[in-house]
């Protein structure tokens, strides 16, 4: 019988992974895994799973602080949770996204935030979402030692500027455009890229005409590699859930049953019982009684 601890088991097999793994995985064809996580216990899950990279992704915004898009995301906000992650994970290489209005102000700006992530989020490395427009950012930004992930196609922090949450490329003219960007993306430095909400067919050509590893979400099985966000996968974000998401657990149902069995415990004093209860001695109780005795003659 093994004597090695089932963690000590996990820790073996998951190695540390960087941005090398990704580089070969997709020279060896093997796929990349990917998904959001943004608190210490789901790190923790993600990580021990196995799952290869970890986005602090500014959706939180919307999973977990309520807003109503990405746009209100602050650098503080996106840094706290970095924090929480990079405490949980071990093996899994931790991205932060920078938030909207941190790297589209200067170039100079754009580093500084983008170091913030590495020192004081505990992450490896920076995504950040834009084509032809953001090559100077990136050349900086990796000229400074930070690896970053490009973002292509959707790019929620432009909801406005695209008129909604809808999918990109798919006309002739605008596909060659997303082609082109990832292109440039890849000579600009970028180790990896992610492709959200477009045509499968174009995700797949972009996949095989450059050397760095796409990421999709909504964008196809001919990427080299797959994200979604956890709280959609995990069933825990019930105001609206994209097509393209494949639904792994009702967690949300799940957290409403048992908040409601608790709350009829309680009413129905079977919460707390004898076993979540807190003993005392007898003879420390009737010494207690005693001196509240003695008390109260004085
Ligand atoms: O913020 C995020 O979670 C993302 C993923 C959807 C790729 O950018």
């Amino acid at each position: 019988m093994s004597t090695i601890a089932p963690e000590s088991k996990i820790l073996a097999v998951n190695k540390k992974k960087t941005i090398q793994t990704f580089r070969l995985k997709k020279e060896r064809g093997e796929l990349i895994t990917m998904l959001t996580g943004y608190d210490y216990p789901t790190a923790l899950a993600l990580d021990r799973a196995g799952i290869d990279a970890i986005l602090v992704g500014d959706s939180l915004g919307m999973v977990v602080l309520g807003y109503e898009n990405t746009v209100p995301v602050t650098m503080e906000e996106m840094l706290h949770h970095c924090r929480a992650v990079a405490r949980g994970a071990r093996s899994a290489l931790l991205i932060g996204d920078m938030p909207f209005m941190s790297y589209q102000v200067s170039v100079e700006q754009a580093v500084q935030n983008a170091g913030r992530f590495l020192k004081e989020g505990g992450m490896h490395g920076i995504k950040l979402e834009g084509g032809r427009e953001r090559l100077d950012v990136i050349h900086a930004i990796t000229g400074a030692g930070i690896p970053v992930m490009g973002h292509l196609g959707l790019t929620p922090q432009s909801v406005h500027a695209l008129g909604g949450f809808r999918p990109q490329g798919r006309s002739s003219g605008a596909a060659k455009r997303i082609l082109e960007d990832a292109q440039l993306l890849e000579e600009g430095g970028c180790f990896s890229l992610v492709l959200e909400s477009v045509p499968a067919r174009l995700s797949e050509l972009i996949s095989r005409r450059i050397s760095i590893p796409t990421i999709g979400i909504g964008a196809g099985a001919g990427c080299d590699g797959q994200v979604l966000v956890v709280h959609d996968l995990l069933g825990m974000f019930d105001r609206f859930t994209p097509k393209f998401v494949k639904k792994y657990a009702d967690f949300h149902g799940e957290m409403q049953r048992a908040f409601g069995e608790y709350i009829g415990d309680v009413l129905a004093r079977r919460y707390p019982a004898k076993e979540h209860t807190v003993e005392m001695p007898e003879e420390e109780w009737q010494d207690l009684l005693g001196e509240i005795a003695i008390e109260k003659q004085r």
